[in-house]
This record gives structure tokens, C-alpha cells and sequence, in this order.
């Protein structure tokens, strides 16, 4: 397997949020993302695997593609003892993958907390997800977690300035918990990559429908293919009879 990791290059602050190995591949080959986050909705929605087995299976291959770059693979229970037998389970999968655990349950059962204080004194790496305010991700950093994932695209759907919102954890985590990374998720609009990362986020997931939006401008197109065509009239001028 191919390594496009390079330690000589700073790592890109994107993360690529997608079980699609094709499109994994073509970001890595260009060096701009250095990590993968999934979960089961990315993972039923984009059909790589049509039931648990299968699901496995393709997380093994997602997590050899990606290696040594981390790749966030999400339990798929709320159970205590689930949780910490399926994050156990998902560390076998590959050296490079972080287990992402919610914030807390359905119903509001915090002893997710306790889970990831424990894994993490394990020594497994956490992401902790579904983040909805600046003290959750405070107290998901302090309980263990290595990352925590708060969702801005969602917290703008309830009326949230989600930049401001990142401001604060970041302010909250410099202060408590500096070394956990804030990685921005739930990406919505292209303009939210450039404010995110301003407003502090270590790390900004990205949908690969996003990825072309922000990295295309169609005044880059037009002033590209200005340069292309008079390149071509000084060939052309060059090549004609004198
Ligand atoms: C990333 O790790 C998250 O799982 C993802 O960005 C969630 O985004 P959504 O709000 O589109 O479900």
C-alpha cells in the first residue's frame, strides 16, 4: 500500500468525512487531507457494506489506506459494556484508528463519560462525537478524549453562530485541556472551512461534495484558460512560417 505521508510537510488541518475509498485515495494522492472520520450514517448512506460483516471488512481496507493517518471508526452501540467490547474490537482493525463515542446517549445517559475515561486510560484513542456546545467538548476533553467533534453545520440548523461556538472551545480547551483537538464536523457550506480553522478548530471534516466546492473558483477556471490560450497563440506564432 502506497504511503503518501510525508513528515517533512506540515499535516493538513482537513480531515476527509467519507467510507469511499476512491475518493480517499485521490485526497491523499494531492497531500491535503491527513485523517478519515466515518459513522454509521456515512457508512449506510454511501453503501460500501450492506450489513455488519461487510462493514468490518471495509473499515479494515478504509483503515490500510489511510495508515499511518488516523481514521475515526464510531461504535454502534450505547451500552457500557458494548461500547468498550466493540472500541476494544475496532483498535484490532488497524494501529491508526480512533474510536468515536458520543458525547452521551439518546436518552441523555452520560455514563459515556465513564467509557471514555476508561478507553483512554487503555490507551485507546478517542473522538468523541455528536458535540453540540463548547462545555460538552470541555468535559469530553477532560473525561479522555483525544479529539473532540463538535457539530457546527447542526448547530447552525438551531440558530448557533457555530464559529463563535468553536471560538469558545477553543478558548475553554487552551485553558483546561490543551491537548485535546477540536476537529469541526458536520461541514455544511464551503465558506465554513476557512472560519472554523480561524476561529480555532485544529481540524475541519469535510464531505467530498464540499472538497470540490471550496477548492474550484470559477474566476480560476476563466484566468487559467486565458493563460492556456495564449500560450497556445505563442506556440502557434512560433511554429508559423516566417
Ligand atoms: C464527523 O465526524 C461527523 O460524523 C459528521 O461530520 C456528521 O455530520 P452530519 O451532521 O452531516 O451528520
Amino acid at each position: 500500500m502506497a504511503n503518501y505521508s510525508d513528515n517533512s510537510r506540515p499535516l493538513s488541518p482537513l480531515f476527509i468525512d467519507t467510507s469511499d475509498p476512491d475518493v480517499i485515495e485521490t485526497y491523499l494522492k494531492m497531500g491535503i487531507i491527513s485523517g478519515v472520520t466515518t459513522n454509521p450514517t456515512i457508512i449506510v448512506k454511501e453503501k460500501f457494506a450492506a450489513n455488519e460483516k461487510e462493514a468490518e471488512k471495509h473499515q479494515i481496507r478504509l483503515a490500510k489506506l489511510i495508515d499511518p493517518l488516523p481514521i475515526s471508526l464510531e461504535v454502534t452501540t450505547n451500552d457500557p459494556d458494548g461500547m468498550i467490547e466493540q472500541a476494544k474490537h475496532l483498535v484490532e482493525l488497524g494501529d491508526n484508528v480512533v474510536v468515536k463515542i458520543p458525547v452521551h446517549g439518546p436518552k441523555g445517559e452520560l455514563h459515556n463519560f465513564e467509557i471514555i475515561n476508561r478507553l483512554s486510560k487503555m490507551g485507546i484513542r478517542i473522538n468523541c462525537t455528536a458535540i453540540m456546545s463548547p462545555i460538552q467538548g470541555l468535559m469530553a476533553a477532560l473525561a479522555g478524549a483525544d479529539y473532540v467533534s463538535m457539530f457546527g453545520g447542526r448547530l447552525a440548523n438551531v440558530g448557533h453562530e457555530a464559529a463563535n461556538e468553536y471560538s469558545k472551545l477553543r478558548e475553554l480547551l487552551d485553558m483546561h485541556a490543551p491537548d485535546a483537538k477540536i476537529i469541526a464536523a458536520s461541514t455544511r457550506e464551503a465558506y465554513n472551512v476557512t472560519e472554523w480553522l480561524l476561529a480555532g478548530c485544529d481540524i475541519v471534516t469535510v464531505v467530498p461534495d464540499l472538497m470540490k466546492i471550496f477548492l474550484v473558483h470559477p474566476y480560476t477556471k476563466e484566468t487559467v484558460q486565458m493563460f492556456l490560450d495564449d500560450g497556445a497563440k505563442l506556440k502557434a506564432q512560433s511554429q508559423a512560417p516566417k
